[in-house]
């Protein structure tokens, strides 16, 4: 049976609404602009320090341990949401794993709990281990629940209090962030996560990046590619249901709501792609055998997104550049110049 994915993702639904939606990144608005000078916007005065503590067991202060002189990954879940959070705690598994050694050393995660009461350190221990997150770079935080409502007001991340209640509506925007320049940016976790990757690699550092790295470590970082106008569409409309990874992402970051689009150009026939791309609706309607099948494999429907025969060019493009990038950086990570990545594979391929 086909579902809506407004009703197989219930209470979830508002929320993932406006992941789908979110277009580019939105600077925060309710908050002061960034000044230039470090220390006086986003710090202190405006971060508060409450004591945290972090599923290995240690006691964390939000402002000077957390996000003090940080390029920071912070985000909200709760342990019970048994949609949303854990696809959006795997992509956020995807973007350490392209990250690879760069994390912990100037780049760290923080999952918060926003249920604390069930959410012991035990829970989140356990969490943590199911996406094979070990404690020394991300770190699963939980606390005092108001406290911890007010760190999310400061991110903006706070919705109405009323329907805070009903937990399922929490805003699960990521929040990607400088501490010391002040940048901070909300994006919607169901992005590609080379994309993420990129802007917690490379953009947020700006200025310290290039010194600050053996040339190992910045070869190994992920490029900053001019993104084209195929890929820009890609991710506001295609990646919150598509990866392009080919099975190289963990498992469970790969279980997304449509197939793994790695190689599609060259497994469809280019004819039939482009019809499929400009109706899919029509194409399940009029029973063509592929459509037909393909759409009794997954739960959600393809969108008719009303695309045109540019924008369609644009995204085939994007889709065979992104597949042979995929190829050739796994290519390379097998013989031995990206070990990073590959350890890192490996490791959550076994959890
Ligand atoms: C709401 C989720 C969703 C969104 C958004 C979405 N798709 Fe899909 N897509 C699917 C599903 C599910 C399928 C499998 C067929 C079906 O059940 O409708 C699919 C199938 C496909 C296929 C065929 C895959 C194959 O193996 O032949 C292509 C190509 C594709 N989508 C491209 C896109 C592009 C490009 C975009 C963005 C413009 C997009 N999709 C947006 C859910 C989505």
């Amino acid at each position: 049976m086909k579902i809506d994915f407004r009703v197989l993702l219930g209470g979830c639904k508002r929320i993932l609404l406006l992941a789908v939606l979110a277009v580019g990144f939105a600077t925060l608005s309710a908050a002061p602009t960034y000044a230039g000078d470090a220390g006086s916007v986003w710090g202190k005065d405006y971060f508060p320090n409450y004591e945290l503590t972090a599923h290995t067991g240690e006691t964390l202060r939000f402002f000077d341990d957390v996000i003090e002189g940080k390029v920071v990954a912070v985000n909200f879940i709760f342990t019970s949401c048994k949609d949303v959070c854990p696809m959006e705690t795997a992509r956020m598994a995807s973007v350490y794993e392209i990250l690879g050694d760069r994390v912990g050393s100037d780049v760290f995660f923080y999952s918060i709990t926003i249920d604390p009461e069930t959410d012991t350190v035990e829970v989140l221990r356990d969490y943590a281990d199911r996406f094979g997150v070990n404690g020394d770079n991300w770190k699963f935080l939980t606390g005092n629940k108001e406290e911890i409502d007010t760190i999310r007001a400061r991110f903006g991340l706070f919705g109405d209090p009323e329907e805070e209640q009903d937990l399922s509506n929490h805003n699960i925007n990521l929040m990607l962030g400088n501490q010391s320049t002040g940048q901070w940016v909300r994006r919607s976790p169901f992005e590609n996560p080379y994309i993420l990757a990129n802007q917690l690699g490379t953009w947020l550092h700006g200025f310290r990046k290039v010194s600050a790295h053996t040339s190992r470590d910045y070869a190994s970082a992920p490029k900053l590619r001019q993104i084209s106008d195929g890929e820009m569409m890609f991710r506001d409309r295609c990646s919150s249901c598509h990866v392009i990874s080919g099975g190289h992402l963990p498992q469970r970051a790969a279980r997304v709501l449509g197939p793994d689009l790695f190689g599609v150009t060259e497994r469809r026939d280019d004819a039939w792609l482009r019809r499929w791309m400009a109706e899919p609706d029509k194409m399940i309607e009029s029973g063509d055998p592929i459509a037909v099948a393909m759409s009794s494999a997954w739960e959600v429907v393809m969108p008719n997104f009303r695309l045109d025969p540019n924008e369609i060019d644009n995204l085939i493009r994007y889709m065979e550049t992104e597949s042979d990038r995929v190829r050739q950086q796994y290519a390379s990570a097998s013989s031995g110049s990206g070990d990073a990545h590959h350890d890192h594979a490996a490791h959550h391929g076994k959890h």
